[in-house]
Parts: C-alpha cells; structure tokens; sequence
C-alpha cells in the first residue's frame, strides 16, 4: 500500500453526472428570474453551496434580494433539482466509478465522500453505492463552502487518517483548492483547462487501478 490511506470522494460531477441536473435547475430559475446564466458562468458554482450558488446567480444579474426571498428561491431550485434526480439508478454511476471503489476497499485504503451537497445521502442511496463509503460528509455537516478545506478535513477526522495521507477527486476547481488548503493531494476528474491545479488530472476512472494512480502522485 502507498503513502496514502484515505480517499475522499466529491459526489457531484466526480461519482455521477448530476452536475448538468444542478445546471438544468439553476438555469430555470435564471430564465424566471431575467438574468443570464450560461454553462461557462455555471462553473463557478460547481463545488459551491445552494445559498452561494444563488448569491453568484443574483451578482450576475446585478440583483439583490433578501435572506428570506433567497431561501424561498433556494428551495425552489432545490425542488426542481430533486425531482430531476429521482430518475437516477445505478446506471447514472459515471464510467469506472463503481470498479475503482471496490479496488480500493479492497486494497485497504479508507473512503469518505466529501461534498457540499446536502442532497448526498439520497443521490448515494439512489445509486446503490452508500455501503462503499466509510464516512459520509456532506452539506449538513459543514458550514463552510469549498475552497475552505472545512468538509476534507472533516472527512479524513471521521476516517481517523491524517489529511497529509489523504487524496481527494474532485471535477470542480474551488475543489482542488480545498484539498489543496487541507494539505492533501487532488486528482482532478474532467477538464485539464478547469483543473490546471490538480497535481493529476483524468478525464474519468475508466480501467484505472487505485494503487497505479497513487504512485503517479
Ligand atoms: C455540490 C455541487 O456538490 O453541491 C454544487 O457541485 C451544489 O453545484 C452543491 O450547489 C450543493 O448541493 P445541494 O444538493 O445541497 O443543493
Ligand atoms: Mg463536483
């Protein structure tokens, strides 16, 4: 076994692609609410919470609102995104995922979720794959939205491993630099141009072997 013992795992975007459903929702309520938002301006908001997701949507917009009128939109958007991901099966497991968990059990190495999505529980009991996690930290567990280390180095605490031998995936570059900032290692999961601060990036799990890929960092 390598130097590391823990992995930490973003939910969205990295175990499956409910980053274009978080997408789809927030651009409905854009269109509702008049301000333009496209795919680009989406990527700020990846990695980011629902509450400061909205707040970039209304500085887009040159718009203010109040803490009230923000929640009520907030819940808007997370009704929507909801019912978006009652579809999903363990099909929706982007490609590799599922293999590279099982590898990595069972070659000893601890494994945390590590997403600000308070919806985590319920996406991952959707896609069958809960049992393979060791430590669950999700939106309701931290208060502080990445690029603040907050949710990895709670997620290495609930593993009991120190956060110098952890590795995080992550699809979202607010992301990396909260592994980063946690003193752990990122592998990037996606596009080279967003995650230039990864220490690796992989456009997905597809064949790769855990062992194999810790030794590259
Ligand atoms: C992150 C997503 O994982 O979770 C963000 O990348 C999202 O786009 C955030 O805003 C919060 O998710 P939720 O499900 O609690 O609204
Ligand atoms: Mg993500």
């Amino acid at each position: 076994m390598s130097q590391y013992k823990g992995l930490l795992f973003d939910l969205d975007g990295v175990i499956v692609d409910t980053a274009k459903y978080h997408f789809l929702a927030w651009k409905a309520l854009a269109d509702e609410l008049k301000i333009p938002f496209n795919e680009q301006d989406n990527e700020r908001l990846k990695g980011v919470s629902r509450m400061a997701s909205f707040e970039i949507i209304l500085e887009l917009g040159h718009r203010t609102m109040t803490t009230e009128e923000k929640q009520r939109n907030c819940d808007r958007k997370n009704a929507l995104y909801v019912s978006y991901i009652q579809k999903l099966t363990r099909n929706d497991i982007l490609p590799g995922v599922e293999s590279f968990l099982t590898r990595a059990r069972k070659a000893g190495y601890k494994i945390a979720l590590g997403s600000a999505s308070k919806n985590s529980p319920l996406i991952l009991e959707r896609l069958g794959i809960t049992d393979l996690f060791d430590a669950v930290v999700d939106g309701t567990k931290v208060s502080k939205a990445k690029p603040d280390p907050e949710v990895f180095l709670a997620g290495a605490a609930e593993l009991g491993v120190n956060p110098a031998q952890c590795v995080v995936f992550e699809d979202a570059a607010a992301g990396v630099q909260a592994a980063h900032l946690a003193g752990m290692k990122a592998v990037g999961i996606g596009d080279p141009a967003v995650l230039r601060q990864s220490d690796v990036v992989l456009p997905g799990f597809g064949g790769m072997d855990p062992g194999e890929l810790l030794a590259r960092l």
